[in-house]
C-alpha cells in the first residue's frame, strides 16, 4: 500500500480534504485535530491566545498506543472567524471542551461565523448539551458524538494517547444521514472507527449507563474501578439498575446485567476521569453526569435513591 510520506496516512484511505475546526484541543479534541490533520484534512483549534500560539507554531505532538509517536501540523485561532466565501467554510465544528468550561469556550464559536452547511459534533460526556447547542445553532446541524478513549492533554499541544483504540459513535437525528456518513468515513479513515447510529438518545443513554456508576463510585470513594466493584458490590449493583431505568425511560437501553458484566472485564486499576479530575483539584463534570441523571429521573418519575444520595455527597465537597 503507497504511504504518504508527508502524512503518514496510506494514500487509498485519503479523501478529499475537510476543513474542520477543533473548539478544546485537549486530550479528545487535541487527538482528533491530530489525526484528522495527518489524514490531509484542514484543521483549525479554537482556543485561547497562549494555547493557539503554542499550536500554530509547535502543531500537536502525540503519543499514542495505538497510531505510535508524531507531530501534526495545525492553524489555531481564538474564535471561529466569519467565513468570506465557500472555500473558506468549515464542514464541521468538534467541541471537544469540558461540561465546566462550555458556556464560556462557545463564545468562541459565534453562530454568524458557522455557514449553513456547517456541522456542530459536541463529545462531551452526559445527555443535555445537544439540547442547549441546537438552541444556539440550530436543530438540524447538531450531531453529538459519543468517544470511547482515554487520551489525556498532558500540555498545552501535547497528547498522551493511552488506550489501544478510539471509537466513535456518530448520531444527530434531524441532520442528513448522508453528512453523517461523510464526517464518519473521514474519521475512520484517519483512525478513529466511527459507526452511525440512527438513535441518537440510544447513543447518549448507553455511554450514560456505563459512565454514570463507575465515574460517580470510583470518585465518591476515591478507589479504582476492581476495589469498587469488589467492596461497593451492592452499591454499584443499585447504582447500574437505577441509571438503567432511567436510560430505558429516556429511550436507551437497559441491561444492568449486561452493564455489571462489563465491568468486571475491565483492568483493576482503571480510574474514571471524574475521579482524576477530583484528585487533581479540577472541577467535576458532576452535574453533567450525575445532575442530568437525576433531572431526568425527575422528569420521568423514577426513583434513583442511591444516585440521589452519591450526587448529593459528592456535591457537598464542592466542586
Ligand atoms: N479524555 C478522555 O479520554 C475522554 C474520553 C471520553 C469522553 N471524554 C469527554 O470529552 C470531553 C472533553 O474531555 P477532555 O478530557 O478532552 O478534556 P481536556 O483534556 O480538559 O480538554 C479540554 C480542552 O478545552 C480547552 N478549553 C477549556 N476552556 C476553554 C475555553 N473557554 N475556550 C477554548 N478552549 C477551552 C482546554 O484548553 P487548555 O488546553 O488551553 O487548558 C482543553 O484543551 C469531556 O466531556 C469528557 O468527559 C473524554
Amino acid at each position: 500500500m503507497p504511504t504518504n510520506t508527508a502524512t503518514g496516512t496510506p494514500a487509498d484511505l485519503r479523501q478529499d480534504p475537510l476543513t474542520i475546526a477543533v473548539l478544546g484541543p485537549g486530550g479528545v479534541g487535541g487527538l482528533l485535530a491530530a489525526l484528522l490533520s495527518r489524514a490531509g484534512h484542514r484543521v483549525l483549534c479554537l482556543a485561547g491566545d497562549d494555547t493557539a500560539r503554542t499550536l500554530r507554531e509547535g502543531g500537536i505532538r502525540v503519543r499514542s498506543a495505538q497510531f505510535g509517536e508524531f507531530t501534526a501540523t495545525v492553524d489555531a485561532a481564538p474564535e471561529l472567524p466569519e467565513a468570506s466565501g465557500p472555500a473558506e467554510a468549515v464542514d464541521a465544528v468538534l467541541v471537544t471542551v469540558k461540561h465546566t468550561n462550555l458556556d464560556a469556550a462557545l463564545e468562541r464559536l459565534p453562530a454568524k461565523s458557522l455557514g449553513d452547511d456547517a456541522l456542530v459534533v459536541p463529545f462531551l460526556n452526559g445527555v443535555e448539551h445537544p439540547a442547549a447547542l441546537r438552541a444556539r445553532y440550530g436543530a438540524d446541524r447538531v450531531a453529538p458524538a459519543v468517544i470511547r478513549v482515554e487520551s489525556t492533554r498532558t500540555a498545552p499541544g501535547v497528547i498522551e494517547h493511552a488506550s489501544p483504540f478510539v471509537e466513535i459513535d456518530l448520531a444527530g437525528d434531524p441532520v442528513p444521514r448522508e453528512r453523517l456518513d461523510a464526517l464518519a468515513a473521514a474519521f475512520t479513515a484517519a483512525g478513529p472507527a466511527t459507526r452511525v447510529l440512527p438513535d441518537e438518545a440510544a447513543a447518549l443513554w448507553a455511554k450514560m449507563s456505563f459512565l454514570a456508576p463507575f465515574a460517580l463510585l470510583t470518585t465518591l470513594y476515591g478507589l479504582p474501578l476492581g476495589e469498587v466493584r469488589t467492596r461497593h458490590r451492592d452499591e454499584l449493583t443499585a447504582l447500574v439498575e437505577e441509571t438503567a431505568a432511567v436510560s430505558l425511560a429516556c429511550g436507551g437501553p437497559a441491561d444492568p446485567a449486561q452493564a455489571l458484566a462489563r465491568y468486571d472485564t475491565f483492568p483493576p486499576a482503571m480510574r474514571s476521569s471524574m475521579q482524576r479530575d477530583a484528585e487533581a483539584g479540577r472541577p467535576l463534570e458532576l452535574d453533567a453526569i450525575g445532575g442530568a441523571l437525576l433531572r431526568a429521573a425527575e422528569r420521568h418519575g423514577v426513583e434513583v435513591p442511591v444516585a440521589a444520595r452519591v450526587v448529593r455527597e459528592l456535591a457537598a465537597r464542592g466542586r
